[in-house]
């Protein structure tokens, strides 16, 4: 039995599914308030019942008998929460658990400094000096899902407004990784032991500028838009004043900088030892688009 950690959020339900089809038994760690629609819809159209298991990470204590039940876990809550993954860790122990698969984040290795970097760093440390056999995965923007905060906005947007602001001029890179192709990822380490004790980075397939991402995306959409681009220092400018008056800003100076840097990442040692092959931007927002057409 796999414990999956994180489950309610964007990346659970895919993850869910996958490990269903390749014929794993999962149970999910709730919170008395999570959401589990999500989680009941993939179990339903899998054909497959799911457990649920309540526990907060606020509590080592709280999580001691659905870690009792496991034999594995994946842990998808955010390694920027030390102090939750510290829980973890201290319950996983007493509980004896040997294998955990963590999903990490590129955002370890942008050169630029921050807060949510450095907590994730600390997090990474503390799995490696565990006693687990984990392995840790370390995505790039994942996209590809109907409530993905990236691409799936990005395109609602242009479908309502008919046009798109960019930060710069769009030469930066991306290499943005298909939901699919994280929750495929997952689904083949945790059984791997080659995978123990390693870091792997999983991208998209290609690096591409910014610009021609949005070129790729008007040619799927089928559908012209407007692209303003804002220079990027006064972009730094209007947003720090506008974070200082909203006082719970939805973009901060430090993420319009990091919106100019390239994050383009090698993903060779995955290939090499789980035969990871993301798909290309082209297909994984063709399918978005899909996904988005289809009305619930
Ligand atoms: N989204 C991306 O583009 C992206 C990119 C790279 C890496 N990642 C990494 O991928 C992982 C999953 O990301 P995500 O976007 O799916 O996360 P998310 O949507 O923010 O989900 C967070 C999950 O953590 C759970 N959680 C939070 N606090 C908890 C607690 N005290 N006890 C138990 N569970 C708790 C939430 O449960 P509730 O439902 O109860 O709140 C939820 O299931 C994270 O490690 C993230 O850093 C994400």
């Amino acid at each position: 039995m796999i414990l999956l950690i994180g489950a309610t959020g964007f990346l659970g339900p895919p993850v869910l599914k996958k490990l269903l089809e390749t014929g794993y038994e999962a149970s999910c760690l709730i919170r008395t308030d999570s959401n589990i629609t999500g989680l009941l819809d993939t179990a339903k159209s899998a054909g497959k019942k799911i457990l649920f298991s309540s526990g907060t990470l606020r509590s080592s204590d709280s999580i001691i008998s659905a870690l009792k039940k496991a034999d594995s876990v994946i842990y998808m809550v955010d390694l920027e929460h030390t102090d939750l993954l510290e829980n973890f860790l201290n319950a996983a122990r007493r509980a004896g658990i040997k294998r955990a698969v963590f999903i990490s984040s590129t955002t370890v290795l942008i050169p630029q400094n921050s807060m949510a970097k450095s907590r994730k760093i600390n997090s990474e440390k503390l799995i490696a000096g565990s006693e687990l056999d984990y392995t840790i995965l370390r995505p790039t923007m994942i996209y590809g899902s109907k409530d993905d905060n990236n691409f799936s906005k990005m395109i609602r947007f242009i479908k309502k407004r008919g046009f798109f602001v960019i930060f710069g001029n769009g030469n930066n890179l991306i290499q943005p990784i298909y939901i699919e192709d994280v929750a495929d990822s997952i689904t083949r380490v945790i059984d791997s032991k080659n995978t123990c004790s390693k870091i792997y980075n999983i991208a998209g397939k290609d690096s591409l500028k910014y610009r021609d991402m949005l070129d790729i995306v008007r040619s799927k959409l089928k559908k012209n838009f407007k692209i303003i681009k804002l220079p990027l220092q006064f972009s730094k400018l209007l947003i720090s004043i506008y974070a200082k008056i909203s006082g719970n800003p939805s973009l901060t100076p430090g993420q319009i900088e990091r919106m100019g840097i390239d994050k383009v990442y090698s993903f060779h040692e995955a290939a090499a030892d789980f035969d990871f092959s993301p798909v290309s931007f082209e297909d994984g927002i063709e399918r978005l688009i899909k996904k988005l057409e289809v009305k619930n």
